[in-house]
């Protein structure tokens, strides 16, 4: 298929880079690390887990897992994240989602310190973001993939919080194929605070004209059919249909949905969406690639944060 948006290519050049520069900081001396708490655990964040593990070790970052009981407290679980905020070896930390419903979210995502928000869930990394503090990111075209400068030159005037990892990779990878934002409907199907709504502000940033629909949205079908650009976010398996897109859209399926053969599937129908789209995402292989990728891009910035802060004369 010639309309088919994979993220592999994008997450292999992101890759690559952040090899080279973890490479660059290991001839300093230096390590760069991810911590990952797992809290229970189902297949879904299993299988995230061994994925993200996996692909940290092939661009150099030591990985740190930390599986709590299902049973956990939730104090067990800020001791936890308390101890690796102070972790010299940890430069950016996970939490692995859904926890046990018993605890409340918030609170955990809160203890994490935001110079080790790698996720950008944090209320400081959110504030900031909303606040379009941290924004620039995305539109920082030579920021990491292409060239060193603006990463230090960034650091050096502000400190800011890290992007959430999958909308941000849901706006490189539309860019990537080139896909124009600016003045286009886009939809957004989904507005949880990982994805849905940090994806619909970045479009908007973008300037993108943004409709945001959950599940009180009156009708669904009306507001896809009139988007260019549709999102679907909501870890409900295909309930994006063909009949719901307008011909030439452009479709990013971030939901990711076990089915019971053990198979992953999308929000979107693929097999009745893709014949309309002029280009539309793979499950797996689309988003996916570009997440872990983009996570493992902010903890090596969180390293390279926490290089400057030490050695201010890098700076100069
Ligand atoms: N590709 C990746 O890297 C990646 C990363 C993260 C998540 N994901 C996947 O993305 C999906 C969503 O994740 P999430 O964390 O955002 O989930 P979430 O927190 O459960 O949020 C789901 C959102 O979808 C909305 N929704 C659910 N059913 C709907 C329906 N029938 N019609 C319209 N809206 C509906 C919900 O609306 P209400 O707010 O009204 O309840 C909610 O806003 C999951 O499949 C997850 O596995 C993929």
């Amino acid at each position: 298929m010639d309309n088919l948006m994979s993220g592999k290519r994008l997450a292999a050049d992101i890759k690559a880079c952040v090899k080279r520069r973890v490479g660059s900081l290991s001839q300093m001396g230096i390590d760069v690390g991810l911590a990952l708490i797992q809290v229970g655990g189902g297949a879904s964040d299993e299988q995230y887990l061994k994925t993200t593990i996996s692909v940290s070790k092939t661009v150099g970052i030591k990985t740190y897992e930390y599986r709590l009981p299902e049973t956990a407290s939730l104090n067990e679980i800020i001791n936890t994240i308390n101890q690796l905020n102070n972790d010299e070896r940890i430069n950016g930390l996970l939490v692995l989602f859904p926890i046990p419903r018993r605890i409340n979210p918030r609170r955990v995502v809160n203890a994490i310190s935001p110079e080790k928000d790698v996720d950008g869930l944090g209320s400081i990394s959110v504030g900031m973001f909303a606040a379009e503090e941290s924004m620039f990111q995305i539109f920082d075209k030579d920021d990491f993939v292409g060239g060193v400068s603006s990463a230090f030159r960034n650091r050096a005037c502000v400190p800011h919080g890290f992007l959430p990892c999958t909308p941000f990779g849901v706006i490189r990878l539309l860019e990537h194929y080139g896909v124009e934002i600016k003045g286009k409907n886009a939809v957004v199907i989904g507005k949880s605070l990982a994805v849905g709504k940090p994806l619909s502000l970045m479009l908007l940033a973008k300037e993108a004209t943004v409709t945001v629909c959950h599940k009180s949205s009156a009708d669904l079908a009306a507001h896809v059919r009139n988007a260019d650009i549709v999102c679907a976010a909501t870890g409900v398996p295909g309930l994006i249909k063909g009949d719901m897109i307008k011909d030439g859209a452009v479709v990013v399926d971030i939901g990711i949905n076990i089915m019971p053969d053990g198979s992953f599937v999308g929000d979107i129908d693929f097999k009745s969406v893709a014949p309309k789209a002029s280009l539309i995402t793979p499950v797996p292989g689309g988003v996916g690639p570009v997440t872990i990728a983009t996570l493992l891009e902010n903890t090596l910035r969180s390293a390279q944060n926490n290089v400057l802060l030490k050695t201010p004369l890098i700076l100069q």
